[in-house]
Parts: C-alpha cells; sequence; structure tokens
C-alpha cells in the first residue's frame, strides 16, 4: 500500500551531497513527511544528484527513466530532482522528464518548505504544471539549523560552500557557486545539536575548506579551536584541503587539538608539474612532497588520501609514470583514482590531446593496481600496533556493496553479531569481536591482522 508523505531520498556523489540529503531529511520530517528506506513505498521520491563525471549523471538518468516508468501507473508518485545535475541542467532536465514535480538547485535547500508548501496547493495526484517547476536561483544557501531525528554516532557538517578555485576540468565551481562561509556561530550550535542526539565524530565539510572564513572574516583555525572546545565530541575530521593552502600553522594545530584526528586527505590529482599546470592546481609536485613531508615531521604515522585523475588530456606516458613514481614515493594509504571524464563548460573539454577511451583505461587500472599494493603494505605494517578505535557499526556479515548510490537509511542485509566494526583515528576500518563492547565505545586495540582495505584487531587488556 502506498502511504501519501513517505519519503524516500537517493544520494549520488560526495559527502557533501550526503550532508544535502541529511538536512533535506530533517527539513522533510520538520515538514510532515516520514522518511522510509523502502523505495517501493515511497509517494514522495528525492534524487540528489552528481555531475562530477559522465558515469555519474549516466546513473542518474537511468533511475529518472525508472521512476518516470513507475509514474505512469502511480499518478500520486512524486518526483524532484536536486544537487548538482539539477543545477546544471535545469529546464532540460524537465524538458526530458516531464514528469519530474520539481528541480531544486544546490542552493535552494533552505527554500525547500516554502517550495513544498507551494506545490501542496497543488493536487497531489497530478504532476505540478502550473506555477514553477525549476528552483535554481544563486543564493547565499544558509543551512536551516533543524532538530536532528536521525539517529548515529557520526555526521557531516558543511561550513564553506562552493569553489573558485576552477580546476581546468571540474564542473564543480559551474554548479556549486562562489565561495560562501557559514557563520561559525550556526556551526556550532549544529553540531552542539548533533552531539546532544548522539554524535562522537564529526567531519568538516567544503570543496575547499581551507578558504573557510575569508569571506566573513574569520578563520579555518578559530572555527576549529571553537569546535574542539564542544563538550562531548570525541573526534574530528574535515574534507578537503587543497595543498595550494595547506599551512604549517596548521599541520602544528593538530597537537594541540587532539580532537582532530590526524587524517590529511590531500588530492594531489597528477605526480606531473606538466599536468598539474594544465589542470590549473597552482602548486607543483615538490611543494607536494613538502608538505607531507612537514606532516610526517610532525606525527609519527598520520593517514594520508588523496585523488588521482588518470588519462588527463596532454597526460603523456612520462607524465603518468612520473604520477606512479609519486604515489610510490608517498606511499598513500588510499588514493581514489578517477578517470579524466570530459565535462561541458570547462577548458579542460576543449583541450587537444584527449586520449583513447582505451588508454585512459589502462592507465586507470595500472594505478588502481599499484595503489592496492601500496595500500596493503601500510595496512600489513601496522600489525602490532595498539590503535584507538571508535566502534560505529555491527558487521554486516556481508560487505555493503561499494556503490556510489547510497541510500539514507542503507540496512545491512544480515548482521554478524559477533564482530563489529570501528574506525582508527586514520579512518581505517577494523574489525574487532563484540563481546564485552558495544556501538559507540571507543576502545583500544592492537592490530593483528590487515588486507587492503581492512584491518582485524583485538582489544587491549581484555
Ligand atoms: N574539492 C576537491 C575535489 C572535489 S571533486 C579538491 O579540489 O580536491 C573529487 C575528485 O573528483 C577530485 O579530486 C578529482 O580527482 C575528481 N574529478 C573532478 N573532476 C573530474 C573529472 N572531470 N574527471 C575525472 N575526475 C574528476
Ligand atoms: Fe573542483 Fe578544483 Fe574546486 Fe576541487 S578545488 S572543487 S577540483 S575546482
Ligand atoms: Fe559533489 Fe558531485 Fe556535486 S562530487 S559537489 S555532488 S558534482
Amino acid at each position: 500500500m502506498i502511504q501519501k508523505k513517505m519519503a524516500y531520498i537517493i544520494t549520488y556523489g560526495c559527502q557533501m551531497n550526503k550532508y544535502d540529503s541529511d538536512v533535506i531529511s530533517r527539513i522533510l520530517k520538520t515538514n510532515g513527511y516520514n522518511l522510509t528506506d523502502d523505495e517501493e513505498c515511497a509517494s514522495f521520491i528525492l534524487i540528489n544528484t552528481c555531475s562530477i563525471r559522465k558515469h555519474a549523471e549516466d546513473k542518474v538518468l537511468s533511475k529518472l527513466g525508472e521512476l518516470v516508468c513507475r509514474k505512469k501507473n502511480d499518478k500520486d508518485l512524486r518526483i524532484v530532482v536536486c544537487g548538482c545535475m539539477a543545477q546544471r541542467l535545469g529546464n532540460k532536465l524537465v524538458h526530458r522528464f516531464p514528469e519530474i514535480d520539481f528541480v531544486l538547485g544546490t542552493s535552494m535547500i533552505a527554500e525547500l518548505p516554502n517550495i513544498l508548501n507551494e506545490n501542496e496547493e497543488s493536487s497531489l495526484s497530478t504532476t505540478f504544471i502550473k506555477g514553477k517547476k525549476v528552483y535554481t536561483e544563486e543564493s547565499s544557501c544558509i543551512y536551516p539549523v533543524t532538530s536532528i531525528h536521525e539517529k548515529g554516532l557520526k555526521s557531516f557538517v558543511a561550513v564553506i560552500l562552493g569553489c573558485d578555485n576552477y580546476c581546468s576540468y571540474c564542473i564543480v565551481p559551474y554548479v556549486r557557486g562562489k565561495p560562501r562561509s557559514r557563520e561559525k556561530i550556526e556551526i556550532i550550535r549544529e553540531i552542539e545539536l548533533l552531539v546532544k542526539a548522539g554524535r562522537k565524530e564529526i567531519t568538516l565539510l567544503g570543496q575547499n575548506i581551507l578558504a573557510y572564513g575569508r569571506d566573513i572574516n574569520e578563520s579555518f583555525d578559530g572555527l576549529l579551536r571553537d569546535i574542539h572546545s564542544i563538550d562531548g565530541l570525541m573526534r574530528i575530521r574535515f574534507l578537503t584541503s587543497h595543498p595550494r593552502d595547506i599551512t604549517k600553522d596548521l599541520i602544528e594545530l593538530f597537537p594541540e587539538l587532539p580532537k582532530i584526528c590526524e587524517h590529511f586527505h590531500l588530492p594531489v590529482q597528477s605526480g606531473s608539474d606538466h599536468v598539474l599546470r594544465l589542470m590549473g592546481r597552482g602548486y607543483t609536485v615538490e611543494h607536494y612532497k613538502q608538505i607531507i613531508k612537514e606532516i610526517r615531521k610532525k606525527y609519527p604515522c598520520p593517514s594520508i588520501t588523496t585523488d588521482l585523475i588518470a588519462g588527463f588530456p596532454g597526460e603523456t606516458e612520462n607524465d603518468f609514470n612520473d604520477t606512479i613514481e609519486l604515489i610510490k614515493e608517498i606511499g598513500f594509504d588510499t588514493a581514489f583514482c578517477f578517470k579524466y571524464s570530459p565535462r561541458e563548460g570547462t577548458p579542460a573539454c576543449k583541450f587537444q590531446d584527449q586520449l583513447p577511451e582505451e588508454e585512459k583505461n589502462r592507465r586507470l587500472k595500472e594505478l588502481l593496481d599499484v595503489q592496492k599494493a601500496i595500500s596493503l603494505q601500510i595496512n600489513q605494517a601496522m600489525v602490532g600496533t595498539i590503535q584507538e578505535v571508535l566502534l560505529d557499526e555491527k558487521n554486516p556479515k556481508k560487505a555493503a556493496p561499494l556503490a556510489e548510490a547510497v541510500s539514507l537509511t542503507w540496512a545491512a542485509p544480515s548482521v554478524d553479531e559477533s564482530s563489529l566494526l570501528g574506525r582508527t583515528r586514520g579512518d581505517k576500518v577494523v574489525i574487532v569481536p563484540a563481546k564485552n563492547h558495544r556501538v559507540g565505545d571507543i576502545g583500544i586495540v592492537r592490530v593483528v591482522e590487515a588486507n587492503n582495505w581492512s584491518l582485524r584487531g583485538v582489544f587491549v587488556n581484555e
């Protein structure tokens, strides 16, 4: 039986989108909707989309095709599209899929209650035809701080929206607008609410988080200090730091603020200065290596992760080999590797020397293979070490598929009651025996086994 006002959210893309979906789900709850984890019984389906690569958009288009078919037999179904693809395509989406009820751009989340009310005036049983359907205006988009309904130990919190770095390959500045920092007081209020609702770990988000505060006369260091003093909060992480903007002062702040986990996600993208110049990244390989040196001088075992693009236009075999050499030299804990995807409207899309698909695939595979071996080596070197682990879920017997689409309320198909999953300060997955421990505990664990994506540990003193 289909119930009215049962909402289901499908999220594609990055952590920022996941955060947006969290905020949207809170807004929907406050406005009389119930969230369900069963798509079939939802009467309101919201797709939060991503435009970063063609593949991400293709997945959304195929999901939309499926929903439009369902709507033919189920006229009450409401389909809403939001996120980066909604912002990028706006009206074009509605032309292609007239069954969409409305399109909400990335700056319009705070407007959602008004838009829902406006739409509510039209009948739930008909497609909304009168009035406006596409809401993609530029706005300062201050996220509303609402009450927290959902349970959990960890949450994302956006602190700065947008980006104006205009890396030559990237669609984000066009779909997320210029950088806008949220007021510190609002961020603090939101984190306090999250901690009250049970959160122990917060990951602060920004496309370039180190730009936080430049537009409002605040500083990222100052924000970290204030967040650090929130009682009950145990761990702080932040994403993403642009290698050009990371400073010695920030690196040295970590020991002073021990809740900040020593995990540095620093996307290098390429190990060749020639390619970095074409990408417009604003740093050299030497500069990048210098930062890593500073970090390792300060901490014995930091976790260092990165993003890499394989097959950028103009990337020669030598350039690519330089990337392979760099990842071997640095020894990243993990690298998120992507095949270059031309995005319409970005400069790189028009660059000469676009590489053939097979060559991009070959380079991507080589990157993945080399990185897999490095991750295994690094994890195996952790065997015998002592780690602080936050236990955050029961161990699903069948590991969850690493799909890019994550439903908000994903439930494991079957659960192994005898072990728990946790994360180290470096964000590595650790499997531990459940015995006397529960989800939410922080335990001290000795690592006894490792593969390339997880560790197995036992509690010390047990
Ligand atoms: N703001 C972050 C990255 C956001 S996008 C930063 O600057 O580091 C996440 C990752 O997607 C990027 O780091 C990059 O590796 C990858 N990416 C972005 N645009 C891409 C494209 N057109 N093709 C392939 N990968 C891309
Ligand atoms: Fe994209 Fe570059 Fe901005 Fe990151 S810093 S979001 S890669 S333009
Ligand atoms: Fe994120 Fe994709 Fe948008 S990576 S910012 S959801 S284009």
